[in-house]
């Protein structure tokens, strides 16, 4: 996590600032692990699996002896519907959400801005480099500004989403398939739920479940 989160620094200090127009490009079907730290009480890790062609995402947390996440959290996410499922599976409850904002940390914004593209590590020694794209822009609806990284067959490396709070993603274990399609279904125990109200004034996102 440290070394994760390091890197992550590091691509934020050093992205430049002079923008230019870039075609941008979609992620491919994943299964993986994502770590997400507060940089102070918050780390969570969880497995994951997201279908980038319908946009749907799921994010089970875990606790290992070496990661402990400080968060519960079992999600399933529908970007394009602008829903997202709470599952207590234990408990066979859930509640269903409406999503006021559909930028998540599996895929470049369509709003995002390209930086530039850059070599971590070195670029001359075989092995010891991964290039890398730099992407910003700012969540819609919040004032969140967020910097990502994407590899060069556009895999979502890396992202940072800052705020009040800061918010780093890491993605690890990329592999480019959905292993269990099950889990991007609806729970039969989930089907009747009703969404519920949105408080007033809340912006409940992908970002904001982890804070
Ligand atoms: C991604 O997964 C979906 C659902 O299983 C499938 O329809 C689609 O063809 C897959 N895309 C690729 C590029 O494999
Ligand atoms: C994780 O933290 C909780 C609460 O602090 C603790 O009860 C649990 O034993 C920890 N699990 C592991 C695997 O360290
Ligand atoms: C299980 O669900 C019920 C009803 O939603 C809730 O009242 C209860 O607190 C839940 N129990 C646990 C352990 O989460
Ligand atoms: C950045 O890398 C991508 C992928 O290799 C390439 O298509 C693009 O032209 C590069 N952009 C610049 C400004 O070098």
């Amino acid at each position: 996590m440290h070394a994760a989160t390091k890197l992550s620094i590091f691509m934020c200090l050093i992205a430049t600032s002079f923008a230019e127009h870039h075609r941008s490009c979609d992620s491919p079907n994943m299964t993986g692990i994502l770590m997400v730290s507060d940089l102070r009480q918050s780390n969570t890790v969880g497995a994951y699996t997201y279908d980038s062609v319908a946009n749907k995402l799921r994010f089970t947390s875990f606790s290992t002896d070496t990661f402990n996440s400080s968060l519960n959290l079992d999600v399933l996410f529908f970007f394009d519907e602008g829903i997202f499922y709470e599952i207590d599976g234990k408990n066979q409850s859930c509640e269903k959400k409406s999503l006021q904002s559909s930028i998540h940390a599996m895929e470049i914004p369509s709003n995002a801005e390209f930086l530039s593209n850059m070599t971590i590590g070195s670029t001359t020694i075989e092995g010891e480099g991964i290039k890398i794209s730099m992407w910003k822009g700012t969540v819609p609806g919040t004032k969140a500004q967020y910097m990502m990284g994407s590899s060069m067959g556009c895999l979502p490396l890396s992202f940072t989403c800052i705020s009040e709070t800061i918010l780093i993603f890491s993605n690890t274990g990329i592999e480019m398939e959905i292993k269990d399609p099950d889990r991007l279904v609806v729970p039969s125990f989930c089907e009747a739920e009703v969404v519920e109200d949105t408080p007033e004034g809340k912006v409940n996102s992908f970002f904001s479940l982890f804070h």
